[in-house]
């Protein structure tokens, strides 16, 4: 899949450049970005989004930002992109406008044009939240084109919304000349290559909560991978489909029949030892058990070692490796180690020759906590847009509008 990229010619001296961004970083710590320091991990999506915005300002373009920021139910201060702009300019010294207009009310779109007309290249500015706008998770075709009314062309470069098919990600291309943004071509050439012909063995690894979420996903993995390596709660539910007992952990119901299909397929690897704890999440009670002997009172929280020497078995032949998805509860730090130790057992592997991807909103952490990011060959910044591209071989409605035809 080829995309259209902003040809580097294009002369964007004081052309209005819209620009859809996903800068939808941890919205229950905004609070926390009011201290001095905020840990990397939770802006790494806006840093990695700069070196477009940065580009595109050195070229003298007049940027309007579109992101959204969580699933707001409606306009909330919680949910306003004033905070991203507080947080770009304390964390990053960049300097950005923000916009609390609508663009569909019509005092406050003329407000937005006439602010446009008086702008000067190089300026940043940061409309309010796209998902306060009714009509954005709906496609609106009239919302679409108040955006577009505002700029001369459009960029998408958010990968990791682009599985939405929403008027900031897709409608507003069909009105406006339309590109990627150098982010989201490397996303989509980096995926792109465990499609098409991934160098052999391919492992993935596959974490996370709810199998029921990633069943789509797993059975095109399954088709296209060597070995699939399943950890986390998602892993129980199947061990609980296969017949183990798993105590009080977290299971999936209503999709045990699925997921016992795929724990008998011989692809796949489940963890074979498991740290267990009480139900009150104490690390201090925490113990090393056998998948086999999990006690009824208990649940796991993390992987064993024994599975981690296995998996580094299999991971240490692997000539392409996919990560998404932690294997233990990692919102507990002592229960964030197999996955911090499988980061490890990956950037190892992948640090030479073999290609290594590793994305999701909870595994893109890990990496940079572990210190093994610059041994992946790309992180990719979608969480369901990475799974979407996979299960939908790459179709997604914010890329299709891109694609560049081959008359
Ligand atoms: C993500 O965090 O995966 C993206 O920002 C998409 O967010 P969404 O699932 O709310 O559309």
């Amino acid at each position: 899949m080829k995309l259209r990229s902003l040809p580097s010619a294009l002369n964007l001296k004081g052309k209005k450049v819209l620009i859809r961004v996903d800068w939808n970083v941890p919205v229950v710590k905004h609070e926390a970005w009011s201290m001095k320091h905020v840990p990397p991990e939770d802006t790494l999506k806006i840093r990695q989004s700069l070196s477009t915005i940065k580009m595109l300002k050195r070229r003298g373009a007049i940027l309007i930002v579109l992101t959204h920021l969580g699933r707001p139910k409606r306009r909330d201060q919680e949910h306003s992109t004033r905070h991203l702009v507080d947080v770009i300019k304390n964390e990053f010294d960049l300097h950005c406008y923000f916009h609390p207009e609508s663009v569909m009310r019509g005092v406050e779109h003329e407000r937005l044009e006439r602010m446009l007309l008086t702008s000067k290249p190089g300026a940043i500015h940061v409309l309010e939240n796209v998902r306060f706008e009714m009509g954005e998770e709906d496609n609106d075709q009239e919302l679409a084109q108040a955006y577009a009314s505002l700029g001369d062309l459009f960029i998408n470069d958010a990968f990791a919304s682009s599985h939405r098919a929403h008027v900031s990600v897709s409608g507003i291309a069909q009105y406006l000349p339309a590109y990627a943004g150098p982010n989201l071509v490397d996303e989509v050439t980096a995926l792109s290559r465990l499609l098409i012909k991934p160098r052999r063995p391919f492992v993935a690894v596959i974490g996370g909560l709810k199998i029921s979420t990633k069943l789509p996903v797993l059975k095109i993995l399954l088709g296209v991978c060597d070995k699939i390596l399943i950890g986390g709660a998602m892993a129980t539910t199947i061990e609980a489909a296969m017949k183990e007992s798993v105590g009080i952990s977290f299971i999936e119901e209503e999709v045990l029949a699925q997921a016992k299909k795929i724990g008998k397929n011989k692809k796949v690897s489940l963890p074979i030892d498991a740290l267990v704890t009480n139900k009150q999440a104490d690390p201090a009670h925490a113990h090393v058990v056998s998948i086999h002997k999990i006690p009824k009172q208990e649940m796991i929280v993390d992987v064993g070692p024994e599975t981690l020497e296995v998996w580094e078995k299999i991971l240490h032949k692997a000539n392409t490796i996919l990560w998404n998805g932690p294997i233990g509860m990692i919102e507990i730090p002592a229960f964030a180690n197999g996955s911090l130790h499988l980061a490890r057992i990956i950037g190892k592997r992948v640090k030479g020759r073999p290609f290594g991807v590793v994305g999701g909103g909870d595994t893109d952490p890990l990496v940079l906590i572990s210190h093994t990011k610059k041994q992946f060959d790309h992180l990719s910044m979608g969480g369901g847009a990475l799974l979407d591209f996979i299960a939908e071989k790459g179709t997604l409605p914010g890329l299709l509008p891109l694609v560049m035809s081959n008359k």
